[in-house]
């Protein structure tokens, strides 16, 4: 079934049922990876917000939960390689394990930027768990990539989260661009 998101059509891709059962299974792996530890959660905003959110639900240890905000794509379905800073930590990292939480890894540029950026600041560890990989469009490897929910295609999605031209996050499940 299609769908109509702003001048573009959209069909299914994953389920909510499947994002709901894989983010589970990556909820226990944290709970296993962190134990004895607290490790803090950091959402990319917006995209990240639902994953986030679901994620931290299943995770049974000690954890804290912040968030930073970049963007990247301005409203089109490609990368413009341009990062807006939109705003910071605002809790101090030095000497925590954090996780920062993504809804997509497209072709690194953002994630490897925000790590420079946070590395800097001396945190003990850290990770990056993404619920979406676009493995052909990575263009060097992220060696903190730990946690990965699904790969994809080199295809524009939305929902659950991410949006094309700000709309389709409050889709439930993600949708691929009908080509
Ligand atoms: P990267 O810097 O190329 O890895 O792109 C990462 C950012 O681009 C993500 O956090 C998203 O905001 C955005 N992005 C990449 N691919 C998609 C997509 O297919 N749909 C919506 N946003 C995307």
């Amino acid at each position: 079934m299609k769908t109509n998101i702003a001048d573009l059509y959209f069909e299914p891709l994953i389920g909510a049922e499947a994002i709901d059962k894989r983010t589970t299974e990556i909820a226990k792996q944290i709970n296993a990876d962190y134990k004895d530890r607290t490790p803090v959660l950091v959402g990319v905003l917006n995209g990240s917000f639902l994953f986030t959110a679901d994620l931290i639900k299943n995770i049974e240890i000690p954890v804290e939960v912040t968030f930073t905000k970049l963007a990247s794509y301005y409203g089109g379905t490609s990368t413009t390689r341009k990062i807006r800073d939109d705003f910071d930590l605002t809790i101090n990292i030095k000497g925590r394990d954090i996780i920062l939480v993504e809804d997509i890894v497209d072709t690194g540029n953002t994630i490897h930027y925000l790590i420079d950026k946070l590395k800097v600041r001396e945190p003990a560890s850290i990770t990056v768990c993404t619920l979406l990989l676009k493995p052909k469009a990575l263009e060097s490897a992220v060696p903190e990539l730990k946690y990965i929910g699904f790969e994809i295609e080199n295809e524009f999605v939305v929902g659950y989260g991410l949006d094309y031209k700000e709309l389709g996050r409050n889709l439930k499940g993600i949708y691929k661009k009908v080509s």
